[in-house]
């Protein structure tokens, strides 16, 4: 399995992805992204270099996207926004931010999920970063106890937002089956 930085045209399989899996979760009572995400959002972080496809025989079969801390300069500055999600104390640069992280059903259940987490993991480790951090729709608890289940620890939850649910995980090498392709 190959894992390589996403084109334009993925952004149309992203999308469709991710529709599927707003209908499943609706289906189970949940309505995380349940808020549309516009198609220019996901081709602005594939612009960007930020999102991944993982492909198997050249078919796209998950996808991560990875950003690093873009507010060094707010960061010594607490307060200045009172709904953000990592502090001064959390040294909110020493981390890669994983997202947008989907599976399409006919490929679930055998823990690419996971697979992809580790592999952000070991890239935040090679560029000298201390964390693997992300944020997990607030009241999807279920979302909260898979991550928990990878190792995850929970920070803090700010309420007000909808995807505020911060989770981390120290970065690690990894030794895994991804082959990345840069
Ligand atoms: C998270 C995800 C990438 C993991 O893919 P995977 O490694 O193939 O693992 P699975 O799809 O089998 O999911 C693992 C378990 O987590 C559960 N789960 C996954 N996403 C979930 C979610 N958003 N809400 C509630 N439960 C979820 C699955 O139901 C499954 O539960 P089970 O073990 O009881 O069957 C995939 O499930 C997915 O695309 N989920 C929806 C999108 C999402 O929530 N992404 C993370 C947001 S940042």
């Amino acid at each position: 399995m190959i894992v390589a930085r996403a084109t334009p045209g993925d952004v149309d399989t992203i999308m469709r992805w991710r529709g599927q899996r707003v209908a499943w979760l609706g289906s189970m009572g949940e309505d995380q992204w349940s808020i549309p995400l516009p198609r220019w959002a996901v081709a602005a972080t594939v612009l960007a270099g930020q999102t991944w496809m993982v492909r198997h025989d050249d078919a796209p079969i998950g996808t991560i996207t990875l950003s690093a801390y873009t507010g060094l300069d707010e960061m010594w500055k607490p307060d200045v926004d009172p709904e953000a999600l990592w502090y001064p104390e959390d040294y909110p640069g020493d981390a890669i931010y994983a997202a947008k992280i989907i599976v399409p059903f006919e490929h679930a259940g055998s823990d690419l999920g996971a697979e992809m987490l580790d592999w952000a993991g070991g890239r935040s480790f090679v560029a000298g970063l201390t964390w693997l951090r992300l944020d997990a729709w607030t009241t999807n608890t279920r979302l909260h106890d898979y991550y928990r289940r990878l190792g995850f620890t929970h920070v803090r939850t700010i309420a007000s937002r909808v995807s505020g649910a911060c989770f981390q995980r120290p970065s690690q090498p990894y030794v895994g089956r991804l082959k990345t392709e840069e």
